[in-house]
């Protein structure tokens, strides 16, 4: 499936910090990140716009089917581009991630989600972060990272977040809607988050992210380094 470069997979909660610490880490290895959740949030997004109730399985997998999604290079990190459009800004509005553990929970949309991130993975030199990358996506990751921190600090950071953003929130509100998605992405039949029995645990509670990346590159240099990244000698 993969050519000669490594691929790194990092797993874990909403607010764990993945797409901070894969896109730093991918930065310095000279790899590409892949936000796995931004393609939830795509389809959720076109959902939405569609009217389409996010529990409706068979409205929901042909919306999957009939979304171009692509996603491509920009000044600022990587832009999603849905039928054409940049909506990079809009699946990151509230709305969206209220509903993205809904459409996220269908088997088909899965099963065509994961043909796209296999697809985008194949040329390997990738980070790719998500909830179900270690044990589905690419099980033959060379490394496999599942990054937790507590409800508590991930709901502070996401609110931060939020309120940078200029969205008014309150700690309460976003608290539980953390351990809602929490809820519906660890019980869900289809690829549950889960950590891949050979993913290295980290956790990022009262930890900066450029520490955590730290720790990573520790870790990846302990276990000999990985082909094809800007850092081998
Ligand atoms: O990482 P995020 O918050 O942007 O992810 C949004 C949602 O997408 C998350 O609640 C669950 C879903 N998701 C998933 O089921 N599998 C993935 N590989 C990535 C995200």
């Amino acid at each position: 499936m993969q050519t000669g470069k490594s691929s790194i997979a990092i797993d874990g909660p909403a607010g764990a910090g993945k797409s901070s610490v894969a896109r730093i880490l991918a930065k310095k290895l000279g790899f590409l990140h892949i936000d796995t959740g931004a393609l939830y949030r795509v389809l959720t997004l076109q959902v939405m716009r569609e009217g389409i109730r996010p529990t409706e399985a068979s409205a929901v997998a042909k919306v999957a089917k009939l979304a171009d999604i692509e996603i491509v290079p920009g000044s600022n990190g990587i832009r999603v581009l849905l039928n054409g459009e940049d909506v990079s800004d809009a699946i990151r509005e509230p709305k969206v991630s209220e509903n993205v553990s809904l459409v996220a929970q269908h088997a088909e949309v899965r099963e065509h989600l994961l043909t796209l991130q296999r697809q985008l993975a194949a040329p390997g030199g990738i980070v790719m972060d998500g909830r179900d990358i270690g044990t589905v996506v690419l099980p033959e990751a060379e490394l496999k990272i599942f990054l937790t921190a507590s409800p508590e600090e991930r709901a502070r950071r996401r609110m931060k977040e939020l309120r940078t953003q200029g969205h008014k929130v309150t700690y309460k509100d976003v608290l539980l809607s953390i351990r809602a998605r929490d809820n519906l992405d660890a019980e869900r039949l289809v690829a549950p988050l889960r950590a891949a029995a050979d993913a290295v645990p980290v956790d990022t509670t009262g930890k900066d992210i450029n520490e955590v990346v730290r720790e990573i590159l520790e870790y990846l240099s302990a276990a000999g380094g990985l082909k094809g990244c800007s850092t081998d000698s």
